[in-house]
Formats: structure tokens, C-alpha cells, sequence
């Protein structure tokens, strides 16, 4: 049976990183209105599924940020409904700036088993362009103190920063793989929403890696993660055998999950919800007794497999020859014959035992394969 998955909003932080656009407000000024929206939420939706959550995401904004309450209180509020199964991996995002004992504990205590840190690069000269809180031995102590405390931690790291270099991003890579977490995903930087990145880079082009070069980063990424022992399981993420992220692979295969929080989003197979993205409103919204969803998309049947296709492709055991066969029939006859040149230059392979997926070379230009899907 596939149980759901929640996944909560937590949109606070320290201080707004260069490049980032996520729903987050700066300071804690408005944390006890959102944290009594949240568990309101919780409580009002509780009828929406009645199997028990086998995963549970508290991502952000900052949840290490907020007090250990608000995530406990969330928590309790799941449980008081169809429930939290007992093994269910429960996963908090954390910056490596606020990870001291204490909070460690904390976290420990009211359930989280998984940390998600946001390291981005171990270079003291990358981090000021990324405007992050901590330099690169607080994110080595805090990776440090993470990996004795959890069973389970996945590090964020960083390509296409202005300034990296092949050995820099290689030198990161080693800091984070020593410290012994068992997960990492690795995001292309990306600039568009970041209006003074893009300043930079028209000011000082130079600074940023081209596209070989990035590339190569991905295919130096991909040989040094492998060599201790990780397996990409999906195009940015790579773990130790036994250590994916169930949260995440429950969006890369179409499972049910439930959103709560600004501008979440859940997904039951067919419909997909999203709430407001602004968190004045949501707040506002949800202690009225209202509902904070701001989005309702219901796919069509071919729509929903067509969308389990370009997700299943992500990810390393890619979908089965049959459910390829029945999406690719749909399609105009360009995008069939883009998919014949993809599998002819060698970006897509059809294995032995029925199953399609992007080849080495394929994951590296992925896009050109997606792009016959939308
Ligand atoms: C919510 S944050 C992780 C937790 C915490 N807020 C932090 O930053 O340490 C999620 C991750 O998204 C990635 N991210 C955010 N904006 C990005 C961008 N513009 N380009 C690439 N990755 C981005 C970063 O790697 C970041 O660690
Ligand atoms: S990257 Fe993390 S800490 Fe930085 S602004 Fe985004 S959510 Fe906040």
C-alpha cells in the first residue's frame, strides 16, 4: 500500500541568501501567528486522508531556524489524525548555522531521524557571493555534529558558483563526503530570480563556470560519489544504498503526498493543490477557518502518465518499455522522432528487462529527452 507523505512549510530564515527565492520572511517577528496557522491547518485537514504518513518533510524557509515547538506542535497535530506510522522517516531541512547541541537535541527528541543541510560549498571565497551565515568550518562543524547525532543526513552542495573551480567544488565534495553523511544532492545554481547574481554575471561573466565546464563538474560529482560507494538514484541525488530519500522519491513516483503551509503543495495521483504562496494570507486564511488553497489543478489521465514518465525518467531505474510505449504513442510525430534521434545519439537505453532510462550521457542533457514531453 502506498502511504502518503506530508510535507510542511516552514518560511523563516536568518538572513535571505543571495539566490534563493523560496517562500521565506527574514526574523521570527511573525512565528507564533504561523505556527498556531500551521497546526490549525493540520487539525482542519485531518479527514483528508485516513491512512497514516510514512514520511514526513519539514522544509523552508529554515525549520533549525524556528523554535522546536513549532515543528513538535506539527508533529502532534499529524499524529492526533490518521497518524505518523512508527517507522516514518522524518525529515527536517537545516542551516549549518544554527546546528548547535542543543538544537541537535531538541530535534532528536521530538522525532526528526533525517537532517537535510544546506552546505552549498566548503570555499571561504564562494560563500560571501552566496551571502550564506556560516563559513566553511562552522559547515564542517555542524556537518560534524549533524552526522554523530542522525541516522540519516543528506548534504545540499552547489554547482555554478560564481568563482568555483573543478578543484574547489572537488575540494567541498570531500569535506562533505568525510564528514560521513549518507545523502547528497548537488543543484546547478540558478540565477534568474536573482536579480544581483545577474548583475554579476553580466558585470563579471568571467567568474562563472561555462557550460562545459559545469559538465565536467557533474561528471566529476557523479565519478567521486560513486567511488565511495554512493548510486545517483536520481538526475541531482546520490545516497548510500538504503538511504534515498523516501520523502522524495514519493514525488518522483507519483505518490500521494499532503501539503500544509505556505505554499505547499500535495498530490493524491489526480489533483494536485497548492496553497497560497503568501504567508500574510495564509495565515490570515487559515485562523479564520478558511481554506489556504490557492491551487487546484486536476490532470487528465494522459496527462498524469505523461508526468510519471518525465519524473520516472529522473530517476536511475527509469520507467518500464510499456508506460514509455503508451506516452510516446500520444505524442505529435516531431517529438516521437526527437525521441528516436535522443535513443540514436545515445541519451536513452531500452535494458534487457523492459525498462527505459537516460544513459550517462543522457543525464547530462536531459532537458533535450524532456523537452519532448511538454
Ligand atoms: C530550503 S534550502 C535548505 C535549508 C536551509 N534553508 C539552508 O539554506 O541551509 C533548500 C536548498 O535549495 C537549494 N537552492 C535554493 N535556491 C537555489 C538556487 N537558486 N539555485 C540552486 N539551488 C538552490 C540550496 O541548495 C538549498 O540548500
Ligand atoms: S537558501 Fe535556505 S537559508 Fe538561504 S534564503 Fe533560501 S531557504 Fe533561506
Amino acid at each position: 500500500m502506498n502511504l502518503p507523505g506530508a510535507y510542511l512549510h516552514i518560511p523563516f530564515c536568518a538572513h535571505r541568501c543571495t539566490y534563493c527565492s523560496f517562500v521565506a520572511l527574514t526574523g521570527l517577528e511573525h512565528e507564533d501567528r504561523y505556527h498556531r496557522a500551521l497546526v490549525r491547518e493540520i487539525v482542519d485537514r485531518r479527514a483528508e486522508t485516513d491512512l497514516p504518513f510514512d514520511t514526513v518533510y519539514f522544509g523552508g524557509g529554515t525549520p533549525s531556524f524556528v523554535s522546536p515547538r513549532l515543528l513538535e506542535d506539527a508533529l502532534a497535530a499529524l499524529r492526533g489524525g490518521a497518524g505518523i506510522g512508527k517507522d516514518a522517516e522524518i525529515t527536517a531541512e537545516a542551516n549549518p548555522d544554527d546546528l548547535d547541541s542543543a538544537r541537535v537535541d531538541a530535534l532528536r527528541s521530538i522525532g526528526v531521524n533525517r537532517l537535510s543541510m544546506g552546505v552549498q560549498t566548503l570555499s571561504d571565497e564562494e560563500l560571501p557571493w552566496l551571502e550564506r551565515r556560516h563559513d566553511a568550518a562552522g559547515a564542517r562543524r555542524a556537518l560534524a555534529m549533524a552526522t554523530e547525532a542522525f541516522p540519516r543526513v543528506s548534504a545540499d552542495l552547489m554547482a555554478g558558483i560564481p568563482g568555483q573551480t573543478r578543484g574547489s567544488l572537488a575540494e567541498s565534495l570531500a569535506g562533505i563526503l568525510a564528514s560521513g553523511v549518507q545523502h547528497l544532492s548537488v543543484y546547478l545554481l540558478e540565477i534568474e530570480k536573482a536579480p544581483r547574481l545577474v548583475a554579476l554575471q553580466k558585470e563579471r561573466p568571467d567568474l562563472f563556470p561555462g557550460d562545459d565546464e559545469l559538465a565536467s563538474f557533474w561528471e566529476d560529482v557523479h565519478r567521486t560519489a560513486t567511488a565511495a560507494g554512493f548510486v545517483r538514484y536520481e538526475l541531482s541525488n546520490w545516497a548510500l544504498p538504503g538511504y534515498e530519500s523516501r520523502h522524495n522519491l514519493k514525488y518522483w513516483t507519483a505518490q500521494p503526498t499532503v501539503g500544509f503551509g505556505v505554499s505547499a503543495t500535495g498530490f493524491d495521483g489526480r489533483v494536485r493543490r497548492t496553497n497560497t504562496g503568501s504567508t500574510n494570507e495564509y495565515v490570515k486564511r487559515v485562523l479564520e477557518g478558511q481554506s489556504a488553497e490557492a491551487v487546484r489543478v486536476e490532470l487528465s489521465e494522459e496527462e498524469a502518465t505523461r508526468e510519471s514518465i518525465l519524473l520516472g525518467l529522473r530517476l536511475h531505474d527509469g520507467v518500464t518499455e510499456e508506460s514509455f510505449g503508451r506516452v510516446t504513442a500520444t505524442l505529435s510525430r516531431g517529438d516521437r522522432e526527437r525521441l528516436e534521434d535522443a535513443r540514436e545519439a545515445g541519451l536513452l537505453e531500452f535494458s534487457r528487462s523492459g525498462r527505459v532510462r537516460l544513459t550517462e550521457k543522457g543525464v547530462l542533457l536531459s532537458n533535450e529527452v524532456f523537452s519532448a514531453f511538454v
